[in-house]
């Protein structure tokens, strides 16, 4: 006997709204934190966790099966070796990889991790080929043009994380300056996500009220060192909690599981992400992916703002740009 049987009369169950499905690759710091993130805020239907660890990772998806009873209800998968548990995936989010140990560059990981992208992208893609790759391992900007020419993805559905996260920094650090909500303050940091990013001075507005055109008109003097000091800070953020946690994992956490939202709600918010960014700003060395503000939907990047950048801002992100072409023609891809 059913341990529910149905009411008198009941139609048969009416088709459901359309599943939703997020696979995490890599469930170490980073793709923990994405996961609990996404989970509390009510996402998706389903997860996938896939990593190379088989006790952790059942460890792991255990251990938040075991939240249900306080989570919005979602399924929990998780497989070591089997990919057909990511299968019919939304979006995929990468995580795996090495990181950074204290004081190492991101760039300096790009070896190992592209080694270790030639076996995961393919599978993943056998098993969600509609899917959005969304990459975070780093350096991301290049990992996420290697995962772009291995997967055979068009560039729309392939978009790292990128400054998205340096833009949190930089928001919190000019509100924190201003003793005012992160929330209310707009401003961009674009180009690498890292030690090249090129914060934008002109995006910045507090409350629609734009900063630098203000203390102009008020003819009081422009704080550029202040504000270099603060896009410092937004370079060395990550290093600084690396050498004092041994690595970072909530902001990228909550960084990613927003743009979660964006592209499967298909809300059109505009993020600073990383895209393929040949022909915007006059980038036309070859086909690199660094962030820009993009606007995201559920078809992905749905297009690139036409954001205003000064001489200097240009030939930064230029530079940026420089660096990562330069890396990526040593690679096989
Ligand atoms: P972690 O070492 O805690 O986790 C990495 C996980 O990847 C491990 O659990 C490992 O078993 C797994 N892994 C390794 N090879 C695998 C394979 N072939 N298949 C499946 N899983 C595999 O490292 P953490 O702290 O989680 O960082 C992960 C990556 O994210 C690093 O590359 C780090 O630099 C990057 N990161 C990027 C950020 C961004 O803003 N883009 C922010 C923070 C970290
Ligand atoms: C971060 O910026 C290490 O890329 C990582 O937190």
């Amino acid at each position: 006997q059913a341990f529910f049987r149905p009411i008198h009369n009941a139609a048969p169950p009416s088709p459901t709204n359309r599943h939703t499905k997020i696979t995490v690759v890599g469930a170490g710091n980073v793709g923990m934190a994405i996961a609990q993130t996404i989970l509390t805020q009510d996402l998706v239907d389903e997860i996938a966790l896939v990593d190379a660890k088989a006790d952790m990772l059942r460890g792991e998806m255990l251990d938040l099966q075991h939240a249900a009873a306080f989570l919005p209800r979602t399924t929990i998968l998780a497989s070591s070796s089997d990919y057909a548990v990511t299968s019919g995936s939304d979006l995929i989010v990468v995580t795996a990889g090495a990181r950074q140990v204290p004081g190492e560059s991101r760039l300096n990981l790009l070896q190992r991790n592209v080694a270790l992208f030639r076996g995961i992208i393919p599978a993943l893609v056998k098993h969600s080929p509609d899917a959005i790759l969304l990459v975070v391992s780093n350096p991301v900007d290049i990992l996420t043009y290697v995962a772009w020419k291995i997967s055979g993805f068009p560039s729309n559905r392939v978009i790292g994380s990128g400054t998205n996260l340096d833009s949190s920094r930089f928001r919190f650090l000019l509100a924190d300056h201003l003793d005012v909500n992160a929330q209310d303050v707009q401003a961009y940091v674009v180009g690498e996500h890292g030690d090249s990013s090129v914060a934008l001075w002109s995006s910045i507005s507090v409350g629609g009220v734009p900063v630098l055109s203000f203390l102009e008109r008020q003819q009081i003097p422009y704080e550029k060192e202040m504000l270099e000091k603060i896009h410092r800070e937004v370079v060395d953020g990550a290093y600084e909690v690396i050498s004092l946690k041994g690595y970072t994992s909530w902001a990228i956490g909550y960084s990613v599981a927003s743009l979660a939202r964006t592209l499967l709600r298909d809300q059109r918010s505009i993020h600073p992400v990383s895209v393929l960014a040949r022909g915007f700003h006059g980038i036309d060395g070859g086909d690199v992916f660094l962030s820009l503000p993009a606007q995201l939907g559920r078809g992905g990047v749905v297009g690139v703002t036409n954001v205003h950048m000064t001489d200097e801002e240009v030939q930064r992100l230029k530079a940026s740009a420089e660096t990562l072409l330069e890396l990526q023609s040593q690679l096989d891809i």
